[in-house]
């Protein structure tokens, strides 16, 4: 089966933070399973460079925006790839020749459907939600919090996209299921908004005030809007409405839009009405996951506690722990943080399960195994499993699908720990370090045992920390016979997450 999942695209105005890491992160995982599953995935992320925001960043930074946005899209892409986010393509809304010719044939199928008209406006645009905002957006003081400024009273003439007629096509899609919103709260939350009804967007900004960004087909004097802009990468990144459409043929709809709440509304309304009035199929589901707060407190430049996800990934590799780092953030962000809900980082908790899951957990169950197999094993072993164990893992393996299909990412890691439990617990009761020297017979069996929940534990956590279990195989010499039946050719390699003091 073909499986489509997309990211938000991060605004390149400043360096990426923990929260946009979770976002791909999960993404990354969900990706991974679906790969190992035998789907047939395209992922996809990448980086919004147009707009307001990143016109004012970039004069802030003394830089030409051409420049600034190069330098902070690279940025991004270098994070990405250093914690193994395995995106099949990587789109940039600066992007001439994928990007913009896909959007200027959206608008202009939105014109000849009759849902652009031009009109005067006056409202307060905040820069930092890049969208007009109204008073019930704003604090006693008309300060946008989110953002922390007053938005600014804006007079101009754009053109308007006629979202309103889109609702109750949108709010049917939601109810029969055709368009899933995830988790609940969110959907109830969007469907709320449908019920009074949706206002129509504007979707242009005039050039005099806004030259970065593309501009209007056949009115020059106009730049498209940013998010009509941006929405339209989930499109454009396959060749929709271009002569290279076949990755669009192939994988739209989305299988899932993975996003944050504060974008929920651009993704459950204007996205799903400017799908309409294209006549293409909504998406089959948006996941919304929640806020990562940093001990407590929302990050935020002016607090100064925004934590740089590349330090961490520096700080907790080395030499001989390449993966750590990598991993140790995936794990804490897959771990730790309720999927759907606002979760929190913080340096004492990020080292907490860094120890007690990693190096305690798997990274000493692996040493545990591998010592005893690399010294008293003569040849290959393998692998069986006894009836009692097999129902184990049938078990396990049962409930961490059902939890990966459904996004829960933290229940689906228990599972793999409780067969680290499970393991642990049977080297414990047969004292498989005293069989070693005294019963060759059942010392085989039980290592034999452990090393194949161990593989199993390392299958489930592939899509979580990549790297680990590559290691793991590695160190258990795994040999595939066949499915799920393998050999054993165990060497002790370095410990895998040294543990911290
Ligand atoms: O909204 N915790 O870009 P963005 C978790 N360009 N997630 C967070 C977060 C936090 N503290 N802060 C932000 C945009 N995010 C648009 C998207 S998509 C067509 C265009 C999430 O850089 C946020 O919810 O402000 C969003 O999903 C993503 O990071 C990018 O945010
Ligand atoms: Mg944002």
């Amino acid at each position: 089966m073909k499986f489509y999942i997309t990211t938000a695209i991060d605004y390149v105005n400043a360096q990426a933070h923990i929260g946009h890491t979770l976002e791909k992160v999960q993404a990354d995982a969900l990706a991974r399973y679906h790969r190992l599953k035998g789907d047939d995935v395209f992922f996809l992320t990448g980086t919004d460079e147009h707009g307001i925001k990143i016109v004012r960043s970039a004069e802030k930074a003394g830089k030409s925006v051409r420049d600034f946005v190069d330098i902070n899209a690279k940025a991004f892409q270098d994070l990405w790839g250093s914690l193994n986010i395995s995106n099949d393509y990587f789109i940039r809304t600066t992007n001439k020749t994928r990007h913009w010719p896909v959007v200027r044939k959206v608008w202009a199928q939105l014109v000849a459907n009759d849902d652009i008209y031009k009109k005067a406006y006056e409202g307060l645009y905040c820069a930092g939600h890049e969208a007009f905002v109204t008073n019930k957006d704003l604090n006693k003081d008309g300060i946008c919090e989110m953002h922390g400024a007053a938005p600014e009273l804006i007079k101009e003439e754009n053109y308007f996209f006629k979202l309103s007629k889109y609702t109750k096509q949108i709010e049917k899609a939601i109810k029969s299921g055709e368009f899933k919103i995830e988790p609940k709260t969110r959907e109830n939350e969007i469907l709320k908004l449908l019920e009074r009804g949706l206002e129509d967007v504007s979707f242009s900004r005039p050039r005099k005030t806004l030259k970065w960004g593309i501009p209007v087909p056949r009115d020059s004097s106009q730049t498209i809007y940013v998010w009509a802009d941006a929405l339209t990468n989930y499109i454009s990144a396959l060749g929709w409405g271009t002569s290279s459409n076949a990755k669009f043929k192939k994988y739209w709809p989305a299988d899932v839009h993975v996003v944050g709440k504060d974008i929920l509304r651009f993704h459950a309304a204007i996205w799903p009405g400017m799908l309409l009035s294209l006549g293409l199929p909504l998406p089959k589901k948006l996941f919304v996951h929640g806020f990562i707060n940093i001990d407590g407190m929302k990050i935020s430049k002016s607090l100064g506690n925004v934590v740089d996800p590349r330090d961490i990934v520096k700080e907790y590799s080395s030499t001989s722990s390449p993966q750590a780092g990598a991993d140790a953030l995936r794990w804490y962000l897959l771990a730790e943080i309720p999927p759907a809900k606002d979760g929190d980082y913080s340096k004492d908790k990020f080292e907490a399960r860094y120890n007690a899951d990693l190096a305690l957990g798997l990274g000493n169950l692996l040493a545990r195994i591998v010592s005893l197999g690399e010294k008293y094993l003569d040849k290959p072993l393998a692998s069986e499993l006894p009836s009692t164990a097999q129902k184990e893992l049938d078990r396990r393996w049962k409930a961490y699908e059902k939890f990966m299909d459904n996004f829960k990412f933290s229940e689906a890691i228990k599972e793999a720990q409780a067969l680290i439990g499970y393991a642990d617990k049977r080297i414990n009761d047969t004292k498989l370090w005293v069989l070693a020297r005294e019963d060759e017979k059942k010392f085989k069996e039980v290592i034999s045992e452990v090393a194949t929940i161990l593989a199993n534990i390392s299958s489930m956590l592939a899509p979580v920390i990549p790297q680990t279990s590559e290691e793991i195989f590695k160190q258990l010499g795994i040999k595939h016979e066949s499915k799920r039946a393998w050999r054993f050719e165990m060497k002790k390699g370095e410990s895998l997450f040294p543990r911290l003091e």
